[in-house]
């Protein structure tokens, strides 16, 4: 069903479109992740912060997945950020998630005033080259952090926040300089896009939703895109974009929606891109 979008990154294959677990707890959370396995998703994407890595953990083997099958994703706190609290925290969340390693592990927000970014990188690098990680990458770095992230560590991916109203060029043009991909979080803007006319009209004439559009328009785009949902039919909804192809002329219309609308900033003092 998603096989058709993949990313191919430093001798990885990500399944471009996953599953988001923010606000996904307990047996929500289980029942969810095992809903999304077992009808095709093959990315999952967690956090320290979530406190869900346990009831994750449960899902991918509810599932019957295998372990190899699944791309799985969790963030070091940011208050976790200096270099041994990195490896203990990694090692709290296998124990929590239940593997012996994870496929991405991600620096969950910039955290220069708890250690210097070089550090935490280097941290993390110490991580994936004992084995707890497959890859590495950074998650709400505005560009010009980005562009020094890639100078120190060989990380694959920035996590940041992407849908039709919230551009992030300037990332891409790192990321893209770098080799590197763009994951969108909150892809579907927290579900803001059900109502957009643009949106409604080109779902319209292929038959699906708002929200089929948008993730159809991230993975043409190149993005990979992890959309949260607590229902079992938007589960299902979500993961079904293989059966059309957005034109050029509707991907332009939907690139147009930008109003640099941001929805995600705890106030962690980030520098945003204005572009
Ligand atoms: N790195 C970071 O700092 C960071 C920050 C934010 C998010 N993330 C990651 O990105 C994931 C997704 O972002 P998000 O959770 O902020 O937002 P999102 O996926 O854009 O939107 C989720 C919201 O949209 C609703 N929804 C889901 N499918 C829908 C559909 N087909 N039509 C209409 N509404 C729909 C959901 O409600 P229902 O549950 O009722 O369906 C939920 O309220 C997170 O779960 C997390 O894994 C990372």
């Amino acid at each position: 069903m998603t096989d058709e979008f993949t990313i191919e990154v430093a001798g990885l294959t990500v399944p471009a479109l996953g599953f988001g677990t923010w606000q996904l707890n307990g047996e929500v959370a289980e029942a969810r992740v095992a809903d999304a396995l077992e009808i095709g998703v093959r990315h999952i994407d967690t956090a320290q912060l979530y406190a869900n890595e346990d009831a994750v953990g449960r899902g991918i083997a509810a599932s019957g997945v295998d372990r190899d099958e699944v791309f799985l994703t969790t963030k070091v706190a940011r208050n976790n950020a200096a270099p041994a609290d990195v490896h203990r925290s990694t090692e709290e969340s296998l124990r929590a998630l239940d593997v012996d390693h994870v496929d991405l592990l991600l620096i969950h927000w910039p955290a220069e005033e708890i250690a210097p970014t070089e550090a935490t990188l280097e941290a993390l690098t110490e991580v994936r080259d004992r084995g707890l990680t497959r890859a590495i990458g950074v998650s709400n770095y505005p560009s010009a952090l980005l562009r020094r992230a890639f100078e120190v560590a060989p990380i694959v991916t920035d996590q940041v926040e992407h849908h039709p109203y919230l551009a992030v060029d300037a990332i891409r043009e790192v990321l893209d300089e770098h080799g590197g991909f763009l994951t969108a979080y909150s892809p579907i803007a927290k579900g803001r896009i059900a109502g957009d006319p643009v949106l409604t009209e080109i779902a319209s004439d292929h038959g699906v939703t708002a929200a089929q559009v948008t993730l159809r328009w991230l993975l043409q785009r190149g993005a990979s895109a992890i959309p949260r949902t607590s229902s079992p039919e938007r589960v299902r909804e979500n993961a079904d974009v293989a059966g059309f192809t957005l034109s050029d002329d509707e991907l332009a219309r939907i690139d147009g929606l930008n109003r640099g609308e941001r929805l995600v900033d705890p106030g962690h003092g980030v520098a945003w891109d204005t572009a």
